[in-house]
């Protein structure tokens, strides 16, 4: 796809990945929209880049992601490219009860990594298809294909973001909707929380590398370790397992 000439929403785009992504499309020319819960986030952004636009939301609520769609359709109706990129990571032990027990917590990973991708895309489809190059990006993670085990249910919803995203770009084939996948490895950012992913490959590297190919048409695009499990046979797959689980 090319990166100039879209109006593109990135959900989660006031920090890490995603404002990295949405700092790509401003700068190749794109009309840019950013949401997020923190409030400060997004103004920090739009001090930034005046042209941005931004909108408050809590995408694991499902009245809010209506609302978001309600706004874009009213205010930026020639949006034509939506980037599902909003996410959190949760560590935690299934073996022990407390943290087992907090469905509240398991209901919010699941509700902001996976039903809000899914709600999202379904409810901006018709939108998108009035537009001209309309395209759905989702961001999934390496973990999709190699489950961290410290974080089983963040690395569930990644493996089931992959496969909808699968079956999304199967079915709109035919509408002329592209559908994109970005799967980071680590990334160096917040996720999880500060300090959590400094191991991480640096943020820059990471997304001039995937949305260079992104731009050269690329539907499916990893990067280091997540690009060798996109293409790894399961034998490779369980191996990589093992040793990322080791301790
Ligand atoms: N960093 C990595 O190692 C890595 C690896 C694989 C995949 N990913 C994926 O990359 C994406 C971006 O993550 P990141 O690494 O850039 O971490 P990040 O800096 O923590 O970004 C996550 C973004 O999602 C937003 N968000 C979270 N919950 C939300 C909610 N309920 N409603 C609206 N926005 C919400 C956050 O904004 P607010 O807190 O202001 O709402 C934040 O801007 C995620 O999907 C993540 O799973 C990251």
């Amino acid at each position: 796809m090319n990166l100039a000439g879209n109006t593109v929403l990135i959900t989660g785009g006031g920090s890490g990945i995603g404002w990295a992504i949405a700092e790509r499309f401003l700068k190749a020319g794109s009309n840019v929209v950013i949401c997020g819960r923190r409030v400060e986030k997004l103004q920090e952004a739009q001090q930034q880049y005046p042209q941005l636009r931004t909108r408050a939301c809590d995408l694991a609520d499902e009245a809010d992601r209506v609302a978001l769609f309600e706004w874009v359709k009213s205010e930026v109706p020639q949006l034509n490219v939506l980037v599902n990129n909003a996410g959190i990571q949760r560590r935690l032990h299934l073996a022990n009860d407390e943290q087992a027990q907090d469905w509240s917590g398991h209901r919010q990973e699941i509700a902001t990594n996976l039903d809000a991708p899914i709600h999202l895309a379904t409810l901006f489809i018709p939108l998108l298809r009035e537009q001209q190059h309309p395209a759905i990006i989702n961001v999934s993670s390496g973990l999709a294909f190699t489950p961290a085990a410290f974080a089983p249910v963040y690395s569930a919803t990644k493996a089931a973001l992959h496969s909808f995203t699968l079956s999304l770009r199967h079915q709109l084939a035919l509408t002329g909707i592209q559908v994109i996948e970005i799967i980071p490895p680590a990334v160096n950012t917040d996720l999880g929380g500060a300090g959590l992913h400094t191991q991480g490959v640096p943020l820059n590297e990471f997304t001039d590398s995937v949305m260079q190919r992104v731009a050269a048409g690329e539907l499916e695009v990893g990067y280091g370790t997540s690009e060798e499990r996109r293409n790894a046979s399961r034998q490779e797959l369980d191996a990589f397992f093992k040793k990322m689980n080791a301790s």
